[in-house]
């Protein structure tokens, strides 16, 4: 991606100055809010230009409140028509669990800035096969319906922990020639993990062109080594700390077929049968002590800042 392309999509990025309101938030209205689990939640804000320009694969940066962290967060779907973009988010840490606590319908974003990376490539492919785990189950959406609309035949793999954590069942049914659901407790589809519905599909065909894998990074390891001894063509979506997301801080530093690549402005698609996963697990765990402070932190000051009328009296 060029350093223009990056400078174009900033100006995106909404300030107080340019329509938001510090003290209401910015311009990014959410507009749908559904809950799929305690920790997994998806919000569908306006954005008509991002609509208008998001492909498949892409993600945004977004700032909750004027003062939040930036975190990245997959484009899982978009919407020409009514001009919004949505995400699905998985609460794990201060910033993801203030969000789970603070979007509601009728509340703004601060800022987004995006869409960002290369879109995924949907090449001319007879037969695909789309996985999506964990975190990675709305992200893949895009994807299949994509090879869809390209006149593939897709196959949809998703896994679930069990039957009541399962979403978005119709849409991707409604993209997908086959979808095969597995849940580790057998609750619905089969019993096990996303690489027994890969091997599934592979038994089943032996004409499958590429699988696409979205999920925690051990996921999309083990769906890679599932396709290599069959040479299907495998692509994963890389999930590194990214900081700024425009290829300066080198935060999103990943390595394949072991050459140095920032995941934000090279990806974040690669080459699953080229990643080095061990080093991505082992650079994504660098901040776990920080990262548990902060929680601690934000929910004793979320805590405090009930009203505690003894404290009051003292005033
Ligand atoms: P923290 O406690 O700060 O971190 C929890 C864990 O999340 C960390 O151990 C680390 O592994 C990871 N993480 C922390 N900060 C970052 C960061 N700045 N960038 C990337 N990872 C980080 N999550 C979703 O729920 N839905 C998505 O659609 C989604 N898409 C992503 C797309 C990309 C391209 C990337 C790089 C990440 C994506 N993530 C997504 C992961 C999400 O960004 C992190 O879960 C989030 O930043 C955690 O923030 P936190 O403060 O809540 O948790
Ligand atoms: Fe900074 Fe990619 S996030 S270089
Ligand atoms: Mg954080």
């Amino acid at each position: 991606m060029s350093r223009t392309t990056v400078a174009t999509k900033i100006q995106h990025e909404e300030t107080p100055a340019s329509g938001g309101d510090a003290a209401a938030g910015g311009s990014y209205e959410i507009v749908t809010r559904e809950d799929f689990s305690d920790v997994t939640f998806m919000v569908e804000f306006s954005h008509p230009q991002m609509a208008r320009a998001a492909r498949p694969g892409q993600f945004v940066i977004v700032l909750l409140h004027e003062s939040s962290e930036r975190i990245p967060l997959t484009i899982a779907d978009f919407d020409c028509d009514r001009g919004t973009v949505t995400l699905v988010i998985q609460a794990v840490g201060k910033t993801t669990k203030e969000m789970q606590e603070d979007c509601r319908v009728g509340t703004k974003l601060f800022g987004v800035v995006g869409p960002m990376g290369v879109p995924s490539h949907i090449g001319n492919v007879n037969k695909v096969v789309c996985v999506g785990g964990g975190l990675g189950v709305a992200p893949i959406f895009p994807q299949a319906r994509a090879f869809k609309e390209s006149g593939a035949y897709v196959i949809g793999v998703v896994g679930f922990r069990s039957e009541d954590l399962v979403f978005w069942r119709d849409k991707f049914e409604s993209v997908c020639d086959e979808f095969i659901i597995c849940t580790n407790d057998g609750s619905v589809g089969i019993k096990g993990l996303v690489t027994d519905g890969i091997n599934q599909a592979i038994e089943n065909h032996d004409d499958i062109d590429e699988v696409v894998a979205i999920g925690p990074p051990v996921m999309m390891k083990f769906s890679a080594e599932a396709t290599r001894p069959h040479k299907i063509k495998t692509m994963v979506s890389l999930n590194p700390i990214m900081v700024d997301g425009t290829g300066m801080c080198g935060g999103c530093r990943v390595t394949v077929d072991g050459k140095q690549k920032f995941a934000c402005v090279d990806g974040p698609d690669f080459d699953g049968h080229k990643v080095d996963f061990d080093d991505l697990m082992n650079r994504l765990g660098r901040f776990t002590d920080e990262e548990k402070l902060a929680v601690k932190k934000w929910s004793e000051h979320c805590h405090q800042s009930q009203p505690q009328p003894q404290l009051l009296d003292e005033g």
